[in-house]
């Protein structure tokens, strides 16, 4: 439960951190956000966030709020408010509120500054994984720049809800081409008959994710041959294994995929290696 959140440099009770009705967020998505995974009280690769947070802002030519060692004590002093060992911390920064306007608010308004953190039991994050998950692919009728980390989460939010109606744990987007762009909150991968690694690679239509850049040193240690392309949903079917990366799901093995299981229908060994052994490369920051 999170009990306190950061809300424009005070730390407020859950029901009172608010923010303003014409905040550029709330009324543009005109924001950016990173979810950082805590474990055992460290953030697992905060650095690499702050720089895709920097990456996000810079993009949006929204100035950044504050200086890196600020957002690190503002992460830290959340994770301890809210006493979390284990689950996460996000961070969202807006334009700030103005009376609406489509253009950008004047130089100086001060942008939002949001920051709270949950605790996730671990050992669910881990049932989860030895049963698998279920993918639904889906349209993906998001904007062209799904490089950038928005909150402008509806098509995500949409695809969940589909779907959870349809029997599935979770979303994949694919593009007018057929290929799979990723999770509506993950990165897709699938791993060949040739016992191969492929995940798309980077460009504007997909997020470029922390898990699956550290995953990739893991890969690289390991001599894993990784491929990077785009992959359709057939192939995706017809894999050895499948799964996706985040920070919240790390490496989380996919079963099924519109109803067709993948492989004999259990979560990949090789996956649920890659899930072991995920920390041994992740960086974890004291806080
Ligand atoms: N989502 N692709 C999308 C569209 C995402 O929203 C996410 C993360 C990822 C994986 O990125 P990373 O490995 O850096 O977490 C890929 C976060 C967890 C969320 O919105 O909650």
């Amino acid at each position: 439960m999170t009990r306190c959140v950061y809300v424009n440099g005070a730390y407020r009770a859950y029901d009172d951190a608010l923010v303003h009705a014409e905040d550029r967020g709330f009324q543009f998505a005109d924001a950016v956000y990173e979810v950082i995974e805590v474990r055992d009280g460290l953030l697992i690769d905060e650095t690499r966030h702050m720089q895709r947070l920097a990456r996000s802002l810079s993009a949006l030519m929204l100035p950044s709020p504050m200086s890196e060692p600020a957002f690190a004590r503002v992460l830290r002093e959340t994770v301890r408010r809210n006493r979390v060992r284990n689950g996460l911390v996000y961070v969202q920064v807006s334009r700030g509120a103005r009376p609406r306007d489509f253009l950008f608010p004047p130089p100086g308004t001060p942008p939002t500054v949001v920051c709270l953190a949950r605790a996730v039991s671990r050992q669910k994050g881990t049932a989860k994984a030895q049963n698998g998950i279920r993918i639904l692919s889906q349209p993906d009728i998001r904007w062209q720049r799904s490089d950038i980390k928005t909150v402008m989460l509806l098509p995500a939010s949409l695809a969940k809800e589909k779907a959870k109606a349809e029997g599935a744990d979770d979303a994949w987007f694919v593009d007018g081409e057929g290929n799979v762009t990723e999770g509506a909150s993950s990165n897709a991968w699938m791993v060949d008959n040739q016992g191969r690694l492929i995940t798309r690679d980077l460009s504007p239509a997909l997020l470029p994710g922390i898990t699956r850049q550290t995953l990739m040193h893991l890969l690289a240690r390991e001599g894993l041959e990784l491929v990077e392309r785009p992959f359709t949903i057939a192939e995706a079917q017809a894999a050895r294994e499948a799964f996706v990366t985040s920070a919240t799901s790390l490496v989380m093995p996919v079963v099924a995929i519109d109803g067709k299981p993948i492989g004999n229908g259990a979560p990949g060994l090789l996956t649920l290696k890659l899930r072991d052994m995920f920390h041994e490369v992740a960086k974890a920051s004291a806080p």
